[in-house]
């Protein structure tokens, strides 16, 4: 069985999940490199739902039995490289993972920009229902007391430090169905 995780990007937490979820799955990693990797213009593109695309893949996408897509979630959308990602290649996915370090906890899931609309973005742009989603609210990892400071919950990273808690057994639950899967 053989999986990959796909990957964007730009604070790092993401990368930290991706980067988690290949060594436990023991799988291949490519990060998703746009052409033009810009922030303010990913920001602006993923919004207008506008690309000049991203650069060929390190690895054969048709080559895995499952591709594991992650990245962060910007102003409700499914960001520019992810859809480029699910535009390109998602036919050639056999199965398909999403997994987002987001910023909006699960009471905000069903809100305009929370991770539920970017679930059935996922879906749309796939063309098909991916075997699973899970979202990883960057919440779970700062303290209650520093949830309604907003400066705070921008600035949380996941680190080895804070890679802990709720988040960790969220985590191996997502894992443990994908490996059951397999
Ligand atoms: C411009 C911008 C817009 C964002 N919009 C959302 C949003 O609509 N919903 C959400 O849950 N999180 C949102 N976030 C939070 C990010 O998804 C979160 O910080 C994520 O962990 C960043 O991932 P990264 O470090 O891999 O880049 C936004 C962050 C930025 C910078």
């Amino acid at each position: 069985m053989r999986t990959l995780v796909a990957y964007y990007s730009h604070t790092g937490n993401n990368r930290y999940l991706a980067q988690q979820l290949a060594r436990d799955l023991e799988a291949d990693i490519e990060p998703i490199r746009p052409r033009l990797n810009v922030f303010p213009f990913l920001i602006l593109s993923s919004w207008l739902h506008v690309t000049f695309g991203i650069r060929k893949p390190l690895h054969a996408i048709a080559a895995y039995d499952s591709v594991v897509l992650v990245g962060p979630i910007w102003m409700g959308n499914l960001i520019t490289p992810l859809r480029s990602f699910l535009n390109k290649h998602g036919k050639k996915i056999k199965v398909l993972y999403f997994a987002t370090c987001c910023g909006g906890g699960d009471d905000q899931k069903d809100d305009k920009f929370g991770y539920a609309g970017v679930f059935r973005k996922v879906e749309r742009y796939a063309g098909r229902p991916p075997a699973y989603c899970e979202a990883f609210p960057i919440k779970l990892v700062v303290p209650e007391d520093e949830q309604d400071d907003d400066e705070a919950m921008m600035k949380a990273r996941l680190t080895d430090e804070t890679f802990k808690g709720p988040i960790v057994d969220r985590y191996n639950a997502f894992l443990s169905r994908i490996k059951n899967r397999s």
